[in-house]
């Protein structure tokens, strides 16, 4: 029988492509969701491109009785997949409890159920952002943990924290992903990021800038020390960071873990700059980039790559998909968006 995964937030942007690959993968999926931002509609699109309705549950961490209600109902939950959570920096900046409670009371709330459910296999959703600006690049997860810019980066880290406490005192076996920067959508334009209101990210504002819906690109310092004066990043396509979720849940069911609480980067590897990121987009789409050159934002750090090797030796996995793909697929989602 196939063993069932609980996907927290898998409405959303990474839990729902996650959510396919775990139904191509031959398990089972329940999804729970607050649907805060995400269509109602993403569950039935999941099953039109995998071919399988995933179970949902409109519940909210945050109620520890909507935890119970799917536990109960769900006795034979394998696993979890921890994605949940607000995720926008500078809205965390004006409310920050709005933050905390959010992404921290919901992820004690999870634990506490899972502990109840006697559920022991979690994987977390981090981020890049607890490196800060790393003293070395690429940054491997050696790299000592910086003060976080804002609230949101510290309730990943705080939640990192209260994970790694609560494996160390328990059964719990957890493994945190530190994503770096995911774009793109699923190749069959279904699913993709929904940005609400004006979009924070650099991919999203670029495509609606391509597509008319936005003015002009403002592009966030151009004296930056990088090979062209604009800030680097690690730009990661979303399937590929699917697909290492699946890793890492895999890992936990056949406890190949080696520690009770692992951390893995996700990334490619390679950095890409935002004139890199316009340009090869210019070239997929064959649509030109309207952009400007404005300050540099208050928080932004200069560069940083992933060192994935951990990931890649022991997820045995490997990003495959290259930026051309990751902007196209952008692109692709972008012109349906709504349809
Ligand atoms: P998303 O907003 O698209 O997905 C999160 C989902 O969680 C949404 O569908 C939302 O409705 C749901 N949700 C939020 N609070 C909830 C609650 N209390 N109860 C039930 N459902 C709730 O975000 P995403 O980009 O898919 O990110 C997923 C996870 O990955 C988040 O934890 C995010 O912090 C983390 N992350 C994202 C990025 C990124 O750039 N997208 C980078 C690093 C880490
Ligand atoms: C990328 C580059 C900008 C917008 C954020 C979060 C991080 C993680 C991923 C969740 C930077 C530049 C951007 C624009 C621009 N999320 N830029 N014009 O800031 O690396 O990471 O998302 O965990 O925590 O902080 O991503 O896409 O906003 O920026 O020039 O309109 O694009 O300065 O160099 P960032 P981003």
């Amino acid at each position: 029988m196939a063993e069932k995964i609980l996907v927290t937030g898998g409405a959303g942007y990474i839990g729902s492509h996650t959510s396919v690959v775990l139904q191509e993968a031959g398990y089972e999926v329940l999804i729970i969701d607050n649907l805060s931002n995400a269509r109602a509609d993403v569950p039935h699109r999941i099953a039109g491109i995998s071919g399988i309705q995933p179970a949902f549950i409109k519940a909210d961490l945050c109620n520890e009785k909507d935890l119970d209600y799917c536990f109960d109902r769900h006795p034979d939950i394998a696993g979890v997949i921890h994605f949940a959570a607000y995720k926008s920096v500078g809205e965390s900046s004006a409310f920050p409890l709005k933050y905390y409670h959010n992404n921290l009371a919901g992820t004690i709330n999870l634990l506490k159920a899972m502990q109840q459910a006697n559920c022991r296999n979690l994987v977390f959703s981090s981020s890049c952002t607890v490196y800060g600006q790393p003293d070395q690049l690429p940054v491997s997860e050696e790299a000592p943990l910086k003060e976080a810019f804002s609230p949101y980066g510290n309730t990943k880290r705080i939640c990192e924290e209260i994970i790694r406490d609560q494996a160390g005192a328990s059964s719990l076996q957890a493994i945190a992903l530190r994503y770096f920067n995911p774009i793109g959508a699923h190749h069959s334009a279904q699913i993709g990021e929904l940005p609400v209101g004006i979009p924070n990210n650099l991919v999203p504002y670029l495509t609606q800038t391509a597509a008319g819906k936005r003015e002009s690109l403002k592009v966030f310092g151009r004296d930056y020390n990088t090979h062209d004066g604009t800030g680097i990043r690690d730009y990661i396509h979303v399937v590929d960071l699917a697909e290492a979720h699946l890793e890492a849940i895999r890992r936990l069911l056949e406890q190949k873990n080696k520690e009770a609480f692992e951390v893995f980067n996700l990334g490619t590897g390679t950095g890409y700059s935002v004139l890199d990121i316009i340009n090869t987009f210019e070239k997929v789409s064959g649509v030109r980039v309207r952009h400007e050159f404005t300050d540099r934002r208050a928080g932004d750090i200069e560069s940083v790559w992933a060192d994935p090797s951990k990931a890649n030796r022991y997820l045995g996995w490997k990003a495959r998909l290259g930026l051309e793909e990751m902007l196209r697929s952008a692109w692709a989602w972008e012109q349906l968006l709504g349809s």
